[in-house]
């Protein structure tokens, strides 16, 4: 069993990659899902087929959804949801504001995604692909689950108890809805779910994250943020594809060429993915097929093609420890530059940024130093 979710920027090729990706395992014989869950479905203009909120087979083995957040929602917060609308009409809102409102940050994204937990305890498919929003929305989805266990062992079994206790007496006094045993039932199924979920997204055994990326400067930034806070929050990227790469005879080469580099140092040792960009149309499941095959040359889509940490960030006394994984470390001097949330490190002719999360913008960098020929340690106070 495995997940692999693409995202990167809007328009980089996800949907396509998710597809061919789908179509050429296929051809290598496992059962493949492709779900969308980019509220942007495309999906089925990339399939040229008309695609339901439920699995439909495309081909064979190969069959794809398109998730309709709304239907979602109800099917997995319905109970929460109507509790909430109610509580909201009772404090005046009208029906319509209601509705909108009981709508909660983070239930649209989640909801879209349980769909995966649901695929996966019934066993339908041999590899799920999951064709997700743009990094930022999925950035959002994914750093939930620490908001989410707060409420869990925080809030959820002391009102829960509260409630049970006040309840008789609550209703003598006041006409406000309360929350029912059947309201907390739901929402503790609903986050055992959750955590579940993304219990599977962070075990790198089944699931790896496929960031996509196309060589121009727009791009490369909010995708080296997707990738730190990727790391951070604890979901496996094994691997980085570059789109649309021109060959060199294309007078557009010259400008990729200059973003190439960057790109390759930036996520390394995380491997990385050349693709071409075809000049005909990626359309329908034949073409998707052939696109995947080339995209992957002579490798299976299904491997995991990177299982180690590409950083590592710990604390101690007031010092943050960074820890940059690289392929080899050049015995050259060093030099490091921080601007804003970008760090530059030199190394002689070998230049890397990386994207720093905001626990560290605020540090300064006090040490800085090479350690047995494969990782820079950075010491920010
Ligand atoms: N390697 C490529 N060569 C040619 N066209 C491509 C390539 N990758 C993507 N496209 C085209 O670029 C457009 C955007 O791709 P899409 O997969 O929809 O991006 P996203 O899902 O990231 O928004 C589509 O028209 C698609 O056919
Ligand atoms: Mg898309």
């Amino acid at each position: 069993m495995r997940i692999l979710l693409f995202t990167g920027k809007g328009g980089v090729g996800k949907t396509t990659l998710s597809a061919a990706t789908g179509a050429y395992l296929s051809e290598l014989g496992k059962k493949v899902l492709v779900v969308s869950v980019d509220p942007a479905h495309s999906l089925s203009d990339v399939l040229e087929i008309d695609i339901g909120p439920e699995p439909k087979k495309i081909f064979k083995n190969f069959y794809a959804q398109e998730i309709d957040v709304y239907y979602s929602i109800e099917k997995f917060w319905g109970v929460l949801k109507e509790y909430l609308k109610s509580l909201l009409k009772w404090q005046g809102m009208d029906e319509i504001m209601a509705e909108e409102m009981s709508i909660l940050p983070g239930m649209e994204e989640v909801s879209s995604f349980l769909w995966i937990n649901k695929h996966v305890k019934e066993a339908d498919f041999e590899v799920i692909i999951v064709d997700s929003a743009p990094t930022g929305e999925t950035l959002r989805f994914l750093g939930l689950p620490d908001a989410i266990s707060w409420w869990i062992t925080k809030i959820l079994p002391l009102q829960r108890k509260l409630m049970k206790f006040i309840r008789p007496a609550a209703k003598l006094v006041t006409d406000m809805p309360l929350p029912e045993e059947e309201t907390y039932d739901a929402l503790e199924d609903l986050f055992h779910q959750v955590y579940n979920l993304y219990y599977l997204l962070q075990n790198p055994q089944v699931s790896s994250v496929r960031l996509v990326i196309n060589p121009e400067k727009m791009v490369i930034k909010e995708t080296e943020k997707a990738f730190t806070y990727l790391h951070l929050f604890g979901f496996p990227v094994d691997a980085i594809f570059i789109n649309r790469i021109v060959t060199k005879e294309n007078p557009l080469y010259q400008i990729q060429e200059k973003y190439l580099d960057r790109i390759i140092k930036s996520f390394e040792p995380t491997p990385i993915f050349l693709v071409p960009q075809l000049f005909e149309e990626i359309l329908g499941y034949e073409k998707l097929k052939k696109f995947g095959k080339l995209i992957y040359q002579n490798k299976n889509p299904e491997e995991i093609f990177y299982k180690d940490k590409p950083f590592e960030l710990s604390e101690s006394n007031g010092f943050y420890i960074l820890k940059l994984f690289l392929k080899e470390v050049p015995q050259e001097k060093l030099e490091i530059y921080q601007k804003e949330e970008d760090l530059i490190i030199k190394i002689g002719n070998y230049k890397k940024h990386f994207f720093l999360p905001r626990s560290l913008l605020n540090k300064e960098v006090t040490k800085a130093s090479m350690k047995d020929n494969n990782y820079l340690e950075i010491v920010f106070k």
